[in-house]
């Protein structure tokens, strides 16, 4: 492929950097052109007008739970599962590149699109995301890893600067992309629209080639977001290598004079076009590889398989566009997947006097408009034209035996609280309406509608077992709901399927599992970028530093609504025999967890750790581990064994520019929610040794803490508390208001720059 970009002229070679129109590249040669399209939780193929904002219409795909509600399934083969089942519709629909996932870190409760995004927490978006992207490549369909970086508001996105200091910007922000590009190697990773400390992600080079290429090894494509570049040339010099969406070719213009003029190397037009060409060439090898079927097929132990047989359709003809009879034979099935997946994502937030499952033949009274209009996913890029919906209301009567379920939309409210009161149960559906959140813009506040609290009031004042089911793409202040309603069900967004799911766990047909992917706080004056979001003058100070989420929550011993990883469940769980030991991956952890309740449920461990004595600023506890139980029968148990890796263990050193696994003793819990801490053990850990360069700038203490510089000072000292006269004044505390003082600062309190120069050549050896 190289070799043919050769005979190319520099104008050829500059134009294979943009699209060729809003979803395809240039063809080239007889590999043709690539589709890309969003992305991330169903396939969005438009085949007439174009659009990035979700306006246009799209061909029927399958809507999954988007990432809110999938997080909340803490299961990366669940999401390989989902991921495996979008490739091959996105082959189905001629689609190359699925234009996700979105592994952006919620920093903040109104960000805009954190419906699109994981988690709070690195840890868990990392593990969902490379799961996603695994999965989807399996049916030789390339993920599009997105926004890299740093994209965690909507507001100004396009040019706000998100000022954030290196740590935080390692731990937190990048943390779920080194993860996921070095071990899921996605086949492209898409730049935000935004500026990282003052530099546009899309001229970014320290981003694109320096972190991504240089230290993780990424060898696809960088595309752009939709409309990131602003200097076509700055950002091929930076890395970037394919510009979308293609426009009038102004921009391929711009890089051919910008090569005569010498101001962009030719060398950088050329990788650039050498990577997109090598990107046809390997989506197209491993949709070959897969035959006549859409590959990815699940094996039996739910981990997919590249060359599986599946239900088998075509390959689509890429150059006729989509293939109906594809899309058609997936659908049955992989909304049967839709449900199964929306199932295991609703969080049972409460259940107080065991009023869940609910019991058929008791009479319901179904509330809310969203029991008929589910709300079941985000707007914006990724919104999904769906093959059916099913809506709550139909799944709850078709499982609720000979009860009688009655509807309300509760805009009658005496008419709706009658219904209540003459139920056995009600059931209040709750939450945001499509143009409450979107991408595109954040939200201003984390309340739900007050006429729906006032409805709830009113409910469960005349109908003490109310169930309440939320949806909604963004966190809400639920303290008003967890104080009124016994039980409350917490969907986030479920996708199509999400009606069906929902009659699953209400009637007990599957039992909850779910956990919450992101803390609810019990005031929006509570949350970490408070006074931080969303920024003034296109700047964004991330001035809570690495305290995000529940480590902000944990760090200031603060109360919450409902904490980062919590979750009920029909039946009860036991952790036992919890055990760490040192390996070369790291942390190996192993306890055995057993259902002491009365009914099959599965149970989602979570490993945090501490490292109590750190020298550096850390989280009272960080998620290092987790792991989903198999279905377990009442009294029986599973031994798990989770593995922390070295990477999750470490900080990162800003005075070395590495990561550091710090030696010392590591706590460990075994968890059911990061405020519910059910075993503990410690571990010392050998850690890596790291010395900081001892120079004239380090401070006498850091001298002191340096075993050379310190064995070469003492001989100093000794010398200078002779001449001072008085040994004493060189005791504990004379050192230690001393220890702030620079080396090179202690020739102006008398000590000979001969001598100082001798300590530092002594530390140094
Ligand atoms: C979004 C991307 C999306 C792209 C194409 C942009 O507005 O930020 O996530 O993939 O449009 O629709």
């Amino acid at each position: 492929m190289v070799s043919e970009l050769s005979d190319l002229s520099l104008a050829e070679r500059a134009a294979l950097g943009s699209g060729a129109d809003f979803w395809s590249t240039k063809a080239i040669g007889p590999a043709g052109s690539l589709v890309l399209t969003d992305g991330p939780h169903g396939v969005r193929r438009q085949t007439g007008a174009t659009d990035h904002l979700g306006l246009a219409g799209s061909e029927p795909a399958t809507c999954f739970p988007p990432a809110v509600g999938l997080a909340q399934s803490w299961d990366p083969a669940l999401v390989r599962r989902v991921g495996v089942a979008l490739g091959r519709e996105a082959r189905a629909l001629g689609v190359d590149v699925l234009l996700g996932p979105g592994v952006n870190i919620k920093r903040d409760p109104r960000g805009g699109r954190n419906f699109e995004y994981y988690s709070e927490d690195p840890y868990l978006t990392g593990r969902l995301g490379a799961a996603w992207v695994r999965g989807v490549q399996s049916a030789g369909v390339g993920a599009s890893l997105k926004h890299f970086a740093a994209n965690n508001a909507e507001h100004d996105r396009m040019r706000t600067s998100s000022d954030i200091d290196p740590r935080p910007l390692r731990e937190i922000y990048l943390r779920a992309f080194s993860h996921i590009v070095r071990t899921a190697k996605p086949w492209t990773v898409m730049c935000s629209y935004n500026r990282i400390n003052g530099v546009h992600a899309a001229h970014n080079r320290w981003l694109l080639t320096e972190l991504l290429r240089g230290e993780w090894g990424f060898d696809g494509v960088v595309v752009s977001d939709w409309g990131a570049v602003v200097d076509r040339a700055a950002s091929v010099a930076a890395g970037l290598d394919l510009t979308m969406p293609g426009g009038a070719g102004a921009g391929d213009e711009r890089v051919v004079a910008a090569v005569a003029a010498g101001t962009l190397p030719e060398a950088a037009v050329d990788a650039a076009a050498a990577n997109v060409a090598g990107l046809v060439a390997r989506v197209r090898a491993a949709q070959a590889a897969l035959g006549g079927t859409l590959g990815g097929h699940d094996a039996p132990d739910g981990r997919a398989e590249l060359n599986g047989a599946a239900a088998g359709s075509a390959v689509p003809d890429h150059a006729t566009g989509p293939n109906p009879t594809g899309i058609d034979a997936l659908a049955e099935e992989h909304h049967r997947l839709a449900r199964e997946a929306a199932a295991r994502c609703i969080v049972l937030l409460q259940n107080d006097r065991d009023i869940l499952p609910l019991t058929p033949g008791r009479s319901i009274a179904v509330l809310g408009t969203f029991a008929t209009e589910p709300r079941y996913q985000g707007g914006g890029s990724s919104h999904v034209t769906p093959t059916r919906v099913d809506t709550p209301l139909d799944e709850l009567r078709a499982l609720a035996g000979d009860g009688t379920v009655t509807h309300h939309s509760g805009s009658d409210r005496d008419e709706a609280v009658a219904a209540a009161a003459a139920a056995d149960v009600a059931v209040l559906f709750l939450g945001l309406a499509a143009d409450q959140e979107s991408e595109g813009f954040d939200r201003e506040h984390i309340e739900l509608p007050a006429d729906q609290l006032e409805l709830l009031t009113a409910v469960v004042r005349a109908q003490p077992d109310t169930v309440v089911v939320l949806s909604h793409g963004g966190v809400l202040r639920l303290e008003p709901v967890a104080c009124l309603a016994p039980a409350v069900l917490d969907g986030g967004l479920l996708g199509q399927a999400g009606g069906g799911a929902l009659a699953d766990v209400l009637f007990g047909a599957v039992n909850p599992s779910a956990r919450l992917a992101e803390t609810v706080p019990i005031r929006l004056q509570d949350t970490p970028a408070y006074l931080n979001f969303p920024g003034e003058n296109s700047h964004i100070r991330y001035g809570e530093g690495l305290f995000v989420g529940y480590r902000w929550y944990d760090a200031r011993d603060m109360d919450v609504c409902y904490p980062f990883g919590h979750g009920l469940s029909y039946t009860t769980f036991g952790y036992d025999g919890l055990t760490a030991e040192a390996t070369a991956a790291g942390i190996l952890v192993r306890l055995t967890v057993t259902n002491t309740g009365a009914r099959p449920g599965r149970e989602v461990v979570q490993i945090y750790t501490a490292v109590p004595d750190s020298a550096v600023v850390r989280p009272a506890r960080a998620l290092a581990g987790s792991a989903v139980t198999a279905e377990l029968e009442p009294g029986a148990s599973e031994q798990l064994s989770i593995t922390l890796a070295r990477e999750d263990l470490a900080y990162w050193e800003t005075r070395t520019e590495t990561w550091v696994v710090e030696p010392g003793r590591y706590r460990i819990w075994a968890a059911a929610s990061s405020r519910d801490l059910r075993a503990e053990t410690d571990l010392d850990l050998p850690g890596d040794v790291v010395r900081i360069p001892i120079t004239m700038d380090s401070t006498l203490g850091e001298a002191l803490a340096d075993p050379k510089a310190a064995a070469a000072l003492a001989e100093v000292f000794g010398g200078m508390t002779e001449s001072m006269g008085d040994g004493s004044a060189m005791g504990m505390d004379m050192l230690r208001m001393m220890s702030s003082i620079p080396l090179g600062r202690l020739t102006g309190f008398g000590m000979d720059e001969k001598r100082l120069a001798d300590v530092l050549e002594a530390a140094g050896e």
